[in-house]
């Protein structure tokens, strides 16, 4: 006799599979939430690496350009760096061309500075297509620049590696940012996409925790929120009262 069980196990799969495939079995190694470090500064990289929490950097050109890093050579030699002290961790390197042969010539040049140099490509209509040929060519690629959830099913039907909605320039213009991480988690885990959600722009520590909860598979942060997440007053205190006590009797 057949058990009950295998005999509803077709229909429910039948709603549940693609979120079951997505969130089990796609994502089996990824079911910790990554941490990347949005920064260029190598000290700083140094010290979330300390930390001993950091899976990758992300870089853009803004970053490049706070740090000083001009000149086509020394940002080859800075990724270069930033690979090095990443440690096989996932760095973004991000495209300047936005012409799709422009972007698939600097991407394969980036792609060759390490093995774990990710190709950092815009969200356009050329962006899109590089995408497409980076995934077949088996490159990684982080889409970027991305403000709504239909530009994330594009990006993940190109294949895009991971997906980074900027969630703070969208608080800044008065929309939900978080919301859109939800929209997308949602999106990726009924169509069953691997594309991993990258929440970038953070600003705060709260994003981070917003962004945990709200089903992004990596955040990517300046080191301030992500050392702010050490900090709470009742942390603070209870420590003192600790180490007073312990003082106390040891003196
Ligand atoms: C993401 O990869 C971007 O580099 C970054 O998060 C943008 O952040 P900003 O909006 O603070 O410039």
């Amino acid at each position: 006799m057949i058990p009950h069980f295998l005999v509803f196990t077709p229909v429910l799969s039948y709603e549940f599979y693609p979120r079951f495939l997505n969130t089990i079995e796609f994502k089996l190694n990824l079911l910790l939430m990554k941490f990347f470090i949005d920064t260029a500064n190598l000290d700083q990289i140094m010290e979330a690496k300390a930390l001993g929490i950091l899976d990758g950097v992300t870089t853009n050109p803004s970053l490049m350009a706070k740090e000083n890093i001009t000149g086509h050579q020394n940002i080859m030699d800075h990724y270069r760096a930033i690979c090095e002290i990443s440690d096989g961790g996932d760095v973004s390197a991000e495209v300047i061309a936005t012409d799709y042969d422009g972007i698939i010539k600097e991407g394969i040049a980036l792609s060759k500075i390490a093995p774990n140099i990710v190709v950092k490509v815009p969200m356009i209509k050329e962006g899109v297509k590089a995408i497409r040929t980076f995934t077949d060519m088996g490159i990684k690629t982080n889409c970027t620049l991305v403000f709504s959830a239909g530009q994330a099913i594009l990006a993940a039907k190109a294949g895009a590696t991971y997906l980074s909605p900027f969630i703070g320039r969208i608080d800044d213009i008065s929309w939900d940012g978080m919301q859109l991480i939800r929209d997308i988690a949602e999106i990726y885990a009924v169509q069953g996409y691997d594309t991993e959600i990258l929440a970038a722009s953070i600003r705060s520590s709260n994003h981070i925790v917003e962004a945990a909860k709200s089903g992004a598979d990596v955040i990517t942060s300046p080191l301030k929120p992500i050392l702010g997440l050490l900090r709470h007053p009742l942390t603070d205190i209870g420590l003192e009262q600790f180490l007073a006590d312990y003082r106390k009797g040891n003196s």
